[in-house]
């Protein structure tokens, strides 16, 4: 596990885009599963302002876990990617993997489960991403795996319906077996929120594994935290 830590968000979004580009100096093709939240956002509108001209065909965008709305609204994951970077950035559109948000969450919970079988490695009977961008909710969630619900991250699935705990909203979201599964992983994490949650589980202190966040732990080894000095403050302490 490597921990970043760095000043502020700004100061997030601008090395963990220079890991992305890095990792996409040393390959032909990446494969990634994008999050959603506000650090992302942020992390987007670097890539936009800063790297627009990389070579993004070499990418192929999926997400680690969508709400079940259409594409146009403001509650998408993919829209937000829209805004803040695929309309500012030459990507083709075969690269880029929605979950359909529109469609009923079960089924495309299904769909999307083959979706990876059928354009990732499989290693293990389980589809490989070369990257899985994490966030981390102030619970301790992760993807939209939720404390409330936890065992849904040993689901047999590559994909299962997620209800957000206070919404009641539905998610399709990765399992644990294909998180962990990727070769490398990315916890994007900034804010004092979630001081607290980040404390508990990277000290390992009682009870940290009832959060979804605390299971992340890809066999590869390759796990990253890029964290503000508000999210990472108790681990000084
Ligand atoms: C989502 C995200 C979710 C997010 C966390 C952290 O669809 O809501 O995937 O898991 O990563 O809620 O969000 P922030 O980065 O906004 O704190």
């Amino acid at each position: 596990m490597k921990l970043n830590i760095y000043k502020d968000k700004q100061a997030v979004a601008k090395e963990f885009s220079e890991f992305l580009m890095e990792q996409l100096k040393e390959k032909e093709e990446l494969t990634v599963a994008l999050s959603g939240g506000s650090t992302p956002k942020i992390v987007f509108d670097h890539l936009a302002e800063h790297f627009a001209e990389a070579q993004w065909s070499k990418i192929k965008f999926y997400w680690g876990d969508e709400r079940c709305v259409p594409p146009t609204d403001s509650e998408s994951n993919y829209k937000m990617t829209v805004d803040h970077l695929f309309s500012k950035i030459n990507v083709p559109e075969e690269n880029i993997y929605r979950v359909l948000g529109e469609n009923d969450p079960a089924e495309e919970a299904v769909r999307y489960g083959k979706v990876l079988n059928e354009t990732l490695p499989v290693a293990g009977d389980t589809p490989r991403f070369d990257l899985v961008i994490l966030g981390m909710g102030d619970d301790g969630h992760t993807a939209s795996i939720f404390p409330e619900n936890i065992e849904m991250w040993d689901a047999d699935e590559n994909c299962i319906v997620a209800s957000h705990p206070q919404s009641g909203q539905k998610r399709v979201s990765l399992t644990g077996k294909v998180i962990n599964n990727a070769t490398a992983v990315a916890f994007l994490v900034t804010g004092a929120g979630k001081a607290e949650k980040v404390d508990e589980i990277l000290n390992k202190k009682e009870g940290y594994k009832k959060y979804p966040a605390a299971l992340v732990n890809p066999p590869s080894q390759n796990l990253y935290w890029f964290m503000d000095e508000a999210a990472a403050e108790k681990l000084s302490q």
